[in-house]
């Protein structure tokens, strides 16, 4: 069987690097990677080809190719993109445009199906204050849509975006099932946690910062309050759940965007198993205000029962297996502890 030509886009990022590296285990793909950044070691003799520099101007270096798979991962994350807005808007909403509109041409003008994979995020909720979080629990996907970030806005207006450029563009009559599409595909991602790499500019960033600094033996302060509660998952899970849901028949799906969970822990119960694995930890809390709202507006769980369903989705890593089985070994390894 012929290779199948993938797009990874923000390669050089946590998912990224992971990704690539599963793509390249499985075999069978040829790995085209964008970033801002050339690519790091670990993934640099993984790819075929890496265009580097700022992706809304080199989309135009991507129309003679001819993808199969686009994994989308490049944006600016919530935190980030609350101090730089415009910024963000720009990366994150023209950047998704610019790639559904390459896709939505490819499938169009080569009567191809093109799939395109999407990254969203529990930033995609809002809820308004702790009480109404505390009620809301676990929430559907069609629940909450009311993001209190600009990150969140983009991720939502962008799964909007990639349901009309495979749904609705060109307007052909609603009955009317085109002959090639570009087939969008979105996931709304927890916190994500990986044992090789460290997120930036996100906000769930107090969970991977909390544990990498105790295995290091470094102090550190925690910028949310104890009970801050949100959805977590660990990296491997977040490739998995990813090459499921690119490899589900579309006629198995009847939504284009899904939840997907692990385990939901509060900061205060990641520090205790922080401080039971390392107990010289030092992790103290020292809160901002800022990204404390945003924690605050996320939902405290999510329910993921419509990608059980559809696709099989489940997680391999809940919070005991997360750590015994993943974050700990390999750390440890990692940082020789
Ligand atoms: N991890 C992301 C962030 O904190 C949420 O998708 O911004």
């Amino acid at each position: 069987m012929s290779e199948k030509q993938v797009l990874v886009t923000g390669a050089c990022g946590e998912i990224g690097q992971a990704l690539v590296q599963e793509l390249a285990r499985k075999g069978g793909y040829k790995i085209v990677t964008s970033d801002l950044y050339p690519p790091p070691d670990s993934i640099k003799p993984l790819v075929a080809e890496h265009v580097a520099g700022d992706l809304v101007y080199k989309v135009k270096t991507f129309y003679d190719y001819d993808f199969d798979i686009i994994f989308h991962l490049a944006a600016s994350l919530s935190s980030k993109a609350e101090i730089a807005t415009e910024e963000a808007h720009r990366i994150n909403v023209e950047g998704t445009m610019q790639l559904l509109m390459l896709a939505a041409y490819r499938s169009e003008k080569y009567k191809k199906e093109v799939k395109f994979l999407f990254p969203s995020s529990i930033a995609a909720y809002g809820v308004p204050n702790i009480e109404a979080k505390k009620q809301a629990g676990a929430v559907k996907e069609t629940e909450w849509n009311t993001p209190h970030t600009m990150y969140g806005c983009n991720k939502l207006y962008c799964e909007k975006l990639g349901l009309y450029y495979s749904k609705y563009f060109g307007q052909k009559h609603l009955d009317e099932k085109p002959p090639a599409m570009l087939d969008f595909r979105a996931i709304r991602f927890p916190g994500l946690i990986s044992a090789f790499t460290m997120p930036s500019g996100g906000t769930s960033d107090y969970g991977p910062e909390m544990l990498h600094a105790a295995a290091q033996g470094k102090p550190y302060a925690c910028f949310v309050r104890a009970d801050t509660k949100i959805s977590f998952m660990a990296m491997p899970d977040a490739i998995k759940s990813l090459l499921i849901l690119m490899d589900v028949p579309r006629e198995k799906l009847s939504h284009t965007v899904y939840n997907i969970a692990a385990f939901a822990l509060t900061a205060e119960e990641f520090r205790q198993r922080a401080i039971n694995a390392f107990p010289d930890a030092k992790i103290t809390y020292d809160i901002n205000p800022r990204r404390q709202g945003i924690v605050d507006s996320w939902p405290q769980d999510v329910d993921d029962s419509l990608a059980r369903a559809e696709w099989g989705w489940k997680a391999d890593y809940d919070a005991d297996r997360f750590f015994d089985d993943y974050f700990l070994p390999e750390i440890r390894k990692r940082y020789g502890k």
